[in-house]
């Protein structure tokens, strides 16, 4: 399939499923290589045969939905962010709970693909933050559409490239080195796998209950979504978040137009802060 086809084809269909072209542009790539796959099940010869299939079952619609989801994701990544929640915020959130008699500070990573981000956290808390927080634990709600990122995250084994961006002494800390699993020699140990629950959401349908101190959704909703969709979404997001509490996106994405509840404590970061008075 031609680039310039698959391109008219997005364009055409990404509208109808809620998301957004300019998501997509730079990882099309992927998306196409799918999509040409499953014609060739399909044994339709071209993207206009294709499109006839959709109009003909509906249902191909939820196929198309999934393929259209791109899983990408890294320890650590954006390191500013996390250097910004070691240092000061994840102490601050942690006092704050405490000063209210809270023993369990609650993050949400929503579109956590194989783990990367809410391990990244857990490590941040276990190897750093929790020396400094007595009395205050760190408990993660990990979600993702995709049951089987979930069962990659459970296994929790990785390839070298994906922890690039750690710190080397956390590497060599929490990970052992499994020579018989040759693409995903990295296994977390299971001393840094507590803490993490992980549940199957389509984030447009159900999320978990909160109230959360931090929910870090990056990558997913801000990027992939349409205009209309963000702002349902951030609405939901916000009303799982606790007073002060911090919402994290990612690094390129920016909020949908709207009088949100929030303050940028980073712009640059996009790291946001929900004002005291929550409804
Ligand atoms: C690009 S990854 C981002 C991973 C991580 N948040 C990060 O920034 O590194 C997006 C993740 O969102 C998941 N996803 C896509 N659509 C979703 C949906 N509608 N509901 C929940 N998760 C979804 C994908 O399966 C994928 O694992």
């Amino acid at each position: 399939m031609n680039d310039d086809a698959c391109v008219d084809f997005l364009q055409w269909c990404l509208p109808k499923l809620g998301k957004r072209w300019a998501g997509f542009r730079k990882v099309r790539g992927q998306v196409c290589k799918r999509i040409a796959r499953r014609m060739q099940d399909l044994d339709r010869r071209s993207l206009d045969a294709y499109r006839d299939y959709l109009r003909a079952h509906p249902e191909e619609w939820d196929r198309l939905d999934a393929m259209c989801r791109i899983t990408i994701s890294r320890f650590y990544r954006d390191r500013g962010v996390f250097d910004a929640l070691r240092d000061p915020l994840l102490p601050d959130l942690a006092r704050r709970r405490a000063d209210r008699g809270a023993s369990t500070l609650r993050a949400w990573s929503a579109g956590c693909a194989s783990g990367e981000e809410p391990y990244t956290l857990r490590l941040l808390w276990d190897l750093d933050v929790a020396e400094r927080t007595p009395g205050v634990a760190l408990h993660i709600t990990a979600t993702d559409a995709q049951p089987h990122m979930l069962d990659r995250a459970r296994r929790g084994c990785y390839p070298r490239g994906t922890l690039k961006e750690l710190p080397a002494a956390w590497v060599a800390q929490a990970f052992d080195v499994r020579d018989d699993n040759a693409e995903e020699p990295y296994c977390l140990r299971p001393a840094y796998r507590h803490g993490i629950d992980w549940h199957q959401h389509d984030i447009r349908e159900a999320m978990p209950g909160g109230p959360f101190d931090l929910i870090l959704c990056r990558n997913l909703i801000f990027t992939y979504f349409d205009a209309d969709l963000q702002r349902v979404c951030l609405g939901q997001l916000l009303s799982r978040l606790a007073p002060h509490g911090l919402l994290i996106l990612g690094k390129h994405e920016t909020l949908p137009e709207g009088d949100w509840p929030l303050d940028a404590w980073d712009e640059h970061q996009r790291i946001y802060r929900r004002h005291a008075a929550a409804a």
